[in-house]
């Protein structure tokens, strides 16, 4: 397939149509494959990227790095405390230090039009690793994870379970109106995505053939689904006091084994990761003092079942992210 994506930014999917969204999954196949083969692709020897972190990360940063260093390039890894960015130095300026130095940076941080600053000055192409709004290079390895267990994308029912109005739900509504799924808000009304968003998508829907629903009630929401998707309830950077005020919301749209049941018997359960599945972490002991609750957005049950595809996903991660650098680098 011939896909020019040489020096284009990846900052949300919404740039981006079905044909290129399809190439970015093939490709990652075709790299993963060599990976598991043994067979270098390591035609990048002499580039080098930056991996700016304004937020904590376990998955994507060793993503970028592994990837990265896979394709024969250095890498740079830059921590809110160790650098400029934002506080001495603005983002318009850092973007034109970055861009003499680097053949392309990666952004995780706070709000999207930072990303798109950093990509409007940088001259080398910008990867959103997550922001407020998006987190596009994770759709990648969920659907690339789809396609290996379903065999297929479209006509895909889809139900995000949980806060669906941020980066997680926003992203998964874009993603499947673009690749032609069922995607399904699954949350109380206040919990859904935008309305301009809702409407943008409702656009790419059209083309596609995808539907969009927002349904607040979980019977019907989960009802034959092929996916069942849910994220944390109190995202990176939101303050501890909205805890209380999330678990009282939400934890009617926990998934748990009734909620797998009522979806298709091959139905899969996917999560971005990290999860609140136990007490095996410092906020999961903390919340359960305070709270009384063991488990948050997944209950242990269905975390550790047949149905869940968590580590795969999270290994899809590396595949796309390498996908993502490949394409926009190559010439
Ligand atoms: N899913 C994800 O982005 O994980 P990290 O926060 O560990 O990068
Ligand atoms: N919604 C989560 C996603 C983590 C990958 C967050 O922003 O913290």
């Amino acid at each position: 397939m011939n896909m020019n994506l040489y020096g284009k930014n990846f900052l949300t999917l919404k740039d981006f149509s079905q044909e290129e969204i399809t190439y970015f999954l093939d490709l990652a196949a075709e790299l993963k494959e060599k990976k598991k083969k043994g067979i270098l692709v390591d035609e990048f020897k002499g580039k080098n990227v930056a991996l700016i972190f304004e937020k904590t990360s376990t998955r994507t940063r060793c993503s970028f790095e592994v990837a990265a260093h896979d394709l024969g390039m250095g890498t740079t890894y830059l921590e809110p405390a160790s650098s400029q960015i934002g506080k001495k130095e603005s983002i318009a300026d850092t973007a034109r230090v970055l861009g003499r130095m680097f053949d392309g940076i990666e952004y995780r941080g706070y709000g999207q039009s930072i990303v798109e600053e950093l990509a409007k000055y940088a001259g080398v192409p910008v990867w959103n690793g997550l922001t407020n709004e998006f987190h596009p290079t994770q759709m990648l390895a969920d659907m690339l994870t789809i396609r290996e267990k379903l065999g297929k994308l479209k006509g895909i029912k889809l139900v995000y379970m949980g806060d669906a109005r941020y980066n997680m739900g926003n992203s998964w509504m874009i993603a499947c109106s673009k690749m032609g799924m069922d995607f399904v808000a699954c949350a109380p009304k206040k919990y859904f995505p935008n309305d301009e968003l809702v409407a943008e998508c409702k656009e790419f829907a059209k083309a596609s053939g995808a539907t969009i629903t927002l349904c607040e009630d979980v019977k019907e929401a989960t009802k034959d689904a092929d996916v069942i998707y849910t994220d944390v309830w109190v995202s990176m950077g939101e303050p501890d006091e909205v805890w209380a005020e999330r678990i009282h919301d939400l934890l009617p749209y926990q998934v748990n084994k009734a909620v797998m049941d009522n979806a298709k018997d091959s139905a899969i359960f996917m999560h971005c990761l990290p999860a609140f599945h136990d007490l095996g972490t410092d906020i999961g002991k903390k919340i359960a003092e305070k709270f009384n609750i063991n488990e948050m957005e997944v209950t242990d049950e269905v975390f550790e079942s047949e149905q869940s595809v968590v580590f795969d996903e999270a290994e899809n991660r590396m595949h796309t992210i390498k996908a993502v650098m490949y394409a926009t680098l190559k010439k």
